[in-house]
């Protein structure tokens, strides 16, 4: 039976949204100098889904803990996130993120380095005022996070190159790269407010299934998404030569001259802008759209089965809302 219906769960999502914004908006009005956080705000400011922080609110409340005793390391992992967007925007040459000019262009790659430096610092800052037992496990935990993202990254750069990635190589590029984060969101989350051992466990698993659910939704919009919308340059994945779900999957389907049309990318480690609409024909033909939401659903009904071990009634109604409305975003 559901204890919440939509609209009540979008407006304790927006009003948790709201709170973190304020936070972010606040975070660094008198520091010096300016050259480090006027870049550090640019960032933080641009709004994005916050759907980092928000998975340590839930997964606080989920085991029946305070939502206001997690902002501080809600405010972690958003900063966190974005400092992880930053470096990311530079190593794939991206220009565009949130609908504006990235980091990078805006200022330069040095700029940015160091502001996403400086970000993953304050993170800590921010984690530790909020951790009132356990302090060296939470850390541990966040600290284990960005390992584990720094070796997806390095994978994900690596499979640029690489002439025959597979598709389980692919999972555990992007179990590293993304879901680990979601994972040690839920993981903190949880645990920050006395969570039991397996309620924390399985909250975890939650946010390495939505995770994985996530990341591929997001390599689906890269090529089939609104630009608009998705505030990203739209292509380019295969522009950078990267080895997406969607372009492992066409590979594996192809034959003939569609195949010869994929294994140029490969050979050539990417594509011109101007070709993108070529290969999103491609894809469309050989039904990769369809290939990856199959994926897609796999992962998120991973995390429905976790949502339904959740005790607490409101939270279980919100987790579940929650990852229909992320396996179902354009941006
Ligand atoms: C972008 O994350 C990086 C990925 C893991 C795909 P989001 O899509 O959550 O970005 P924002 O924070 O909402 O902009
Ligand atoms: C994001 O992967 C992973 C991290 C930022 C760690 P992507 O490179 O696909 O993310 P977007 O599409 O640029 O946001
Ligand atoms: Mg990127
Ligand atoms: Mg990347
Ligand atoms: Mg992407």
């Amino acid at each position: 039976m559901e204890i919440m219906n939509e609209q009540q769960i979008e407006k304790f999502y927006r009003s948790e949204v709201s709170i973190i914004e304020k936070k972010l908006r606040t975070a660094f009005i008198n520091s010096e100098p300016k050259s480090l956080y006027d870049p550090c705000a640019y960032a933080l400011e641009s709004g994005g889904k916050r759907l980092r922080p928000f998975l340590v609110i839930i997964s606080a409340k989920a085991v029946g803990g305070k939502t206001k005793n997690v902002y501080n390391a809600a405010l972690a992992v958003e900063i966190l996130h974005n400092f992880t967007l930053i470096h990311d925007d530079i190593m794939d040459n991206a220009d565009k993120r949130r609908g504006r000019a990235s980091l990078h262009k805006v200022y330069d790659a040095n700029t940015a380095i160091l502001a996403g430096d400086n970000l993953m610092a304050v993170s800590y800052k921010y984690l530790t005022k909020d951790c009132k037992k356990n302090v060296p496990e939470i850390v541990d935990h966040f600290t284990q996070g960005i390992i584990e993202i720094c070796e997806g990254q390095s994978y994900d750069k690596d499979f640029e190159l690489k002439k025959n990635v597979t598709i389980e190589e692919y999972l555990t590029m992007i179990e590293k790269k993304t879901a680990a984060l979601a994972e040690m969101c839920c993981c903190i989350g949880a645990k920050i407010v006395g969570g039991s051992k397996s309620e924390v466990n399985n909250m975890a698993e939650y946010g390495r299934n939505l995770g994985m659910a996530f990341q591929l939704q997001d390599d689906l919009l890269d090529i089939f998404g609104d630009e608009k919308e998705f505030g990203k340059k739209v292509g380019g994945d295969l522009i950078e030569g990267k080895k997406t779900y969607l372009f492992l999957k066409a590979l594996e389907k192809a034959i003939g001259e569609d195949k010869k049309l994929l294994q140029k990318v490969i050979k050539n480690k990417g594509i011109r802008p101007n070709e993108v609409n070529k290969y999103k024909s491609l894809y469309s033909r050989l039904n990769v759209f369809e290939e990856t939401k199959k994926e897609i659903r796999k992962y998120s009904k991973n995390a429905l089965k976790c949502v339904s071990k959740v005790k607490d009634s409101e939270s279980k109604d919100i987790l579940s809302w929650l990852t229909h409305k992320l396996v179902d975003r354009i941006n």
